[in-house]
């Protein structure tokens, strides 16, 4: 709820956009079947338990392609490639793979790359604000995870409008309608990041370990499965720090103070991320798991072959993990969250997001300040992805004079 659009106090008296009900620590959900659960301690005992796997929801997309006729190879195919939903020992491999692409990536991506494309969105955006999400947030980390692993401009704008259909296919129950509508969306997608692979494999854009050959010890993969993951790896680093990015927008202007607070203070914007990456998580629930023998978390017993969702959201306002869960405090000395999930699974990209995260938040603020005006801000309804989907800010009477710097 707002008080009145126009005022310079307009800001929202909930935020997150949802209550967290507080529910027993795992519960079971007669309408869909799985185990839920919620608190901090019991969700990483099943992120590191060797007998709990990632449900195989590829094989299930076949399964139903198979009895109904129809053909549904891409989306399953892309499904198969996502690392979370990959179990031992397939997996393994393919993560000493991307971390070394990691490696690449971390010297690719320089303050001055992720600086200016930020700057470059804030100054275009700077001069008579509006919806900082479309206008700043949806731009910068596409634009920046584009460049750096050498896609065109027009795949980038592809993956950024389809990012929802990946992290769709990958949940567990979906009926034929949506596959037939997702395999269209896949083969679109592949198909581009495909021909950019084959487009810059040999020149200057191609990432240094993309095509490692079969016998220097690592992974053996072909052009065609690199595609595979890097319709992954591109969706993980836009996504998610699109909705960091967003939250974290929302939170220094939502409090009074705050943006000025933060502005040119790395290590109180450090702090402030990983406050916001604990109360609004990019991914609000994990990938599903299944057990492969009875799993007791507290109290419950999960049978052998139970799906159980980690909801990450709740975990993050568990009493037990955290004092005082329900306040946002932007100074909340750090501690460990499940932002970035647990186990053999964890995030391989949380260094470059934070990095990243912290980097966009400052070219917002130093063009500022801002004031956060109506209509009121749109969290988008979903159940996987927790972000903003509009927030207006304007130029607050006062400038701080003068555009942003390039690094
Ligand atoms: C705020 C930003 C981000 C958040 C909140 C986030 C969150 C997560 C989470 C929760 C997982 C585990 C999923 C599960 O177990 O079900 C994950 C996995 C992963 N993330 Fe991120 N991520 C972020 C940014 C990135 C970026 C920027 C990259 C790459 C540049 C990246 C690459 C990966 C990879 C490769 C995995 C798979 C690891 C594996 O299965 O071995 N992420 N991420």
């Amino acid at each position: 709820m707002l008080s009145s659009p126009d005022r310079d106090d307009a800001r929202p008296s909930i935020w997150p956009p949802r209550d967290i009900v507080p529910v027993a620590p795992v519960s079971w959900s007669p309408s869909a079947q799985v185990w839920i659960v919620s608190r901090y301690a019991e969700a990483m005992q099943v992120l590191r338990s060797p007998d709990v796997v990632p449900l195989d929801v590829a094989g299930r997309i076949e399964e139903l392609a198979r009895r109904s006729g129809r053909d549904f190879s891409t989306v399953a195919r892309l499904v198969r490639s996502v690392p979370p939903m990959m179990r031992a020992p397939h997996h393994q491999p393919v993560r000493d793979w991307l971390r070394r692409l990691h490696v690449a990536l971390d010297t690719r991506m320089t303050e001055g790359l992720v600086r200016s494309a930020a700057v470059e969105a804030v100054e275009a955006f700077g001069r008579v604000g509006g919806d900082v999400i479309a206008g700043v947030v949806d731009r910068v980390p596409a634009r920046v995870i584009g460049q750096v692993l050498g896609l065109s401009p027009a795949t980038t704008e592809l993956l950024q409008r389809r990012r929802f259909d990946v992290l769709k296919a990958c949940t567990p129950s979906l009926g034929l309608a949506d596959y037939a509508e997702l395999e269209d969306a896949a083969v679109a997608l592949r198909q581009r990041v495909f021909e950019d692979l084959l487009r810059v494999r040999g020149t200057a854009a191609a990432i240094p370990g993309l095509f490692p050959v079969p016998d220097d010890g690592a992974l053996s993969i072909d052009i065609d499965q690199a595609a595979d993951y890097l319709v992954f790896f591109a969706l993980s680093a836009t996504e998610t720090l699109t909705s960091l990015i967003g939250s974290a927008l929302f939170a220094a202007h939502a409090v009074a103070g705050t943006a000025d607070d933060l502005l040119g203070r790395p290590g109180r914007q450090k702090r402030f991320i990983e406050e916001v990456l604990r109360y609004a998580p990019p991914l609000r629930r994990l990938t599903a798991r299944r057990t492969l023998s009875p799993l007791v978390l507290g109290s419950s017993t999960l049978p052998s072959g139970a799906i159980a969702l980690v909801e990450v959201e709740a975990a993050h306002r568990d009493p037990e993990a955290y004092d005082d869960p329900d306040a946002f405090r932007p100074d909340r000395p750090a501690q460990p969250t499940l932002a970035f999930g647990g186990g053999v699974h964890t995030c391989l990209g949380a260094k470059l997001a934070r990095f990243e995260g912290r980097i966009v938040l400052e070219a917002v603020l130093e063009r500022g300040p801002w004031r956060m005006v109506g209509p009121a801000p749109v969290w988008l309804d979903h159940p996987v992805t927790l972000r903003l989907d509009r927030l207006m800010l304007r130029p607050a009477r006062a400038g701080r004079g003068g555009p942003v710097t390039q690094a």
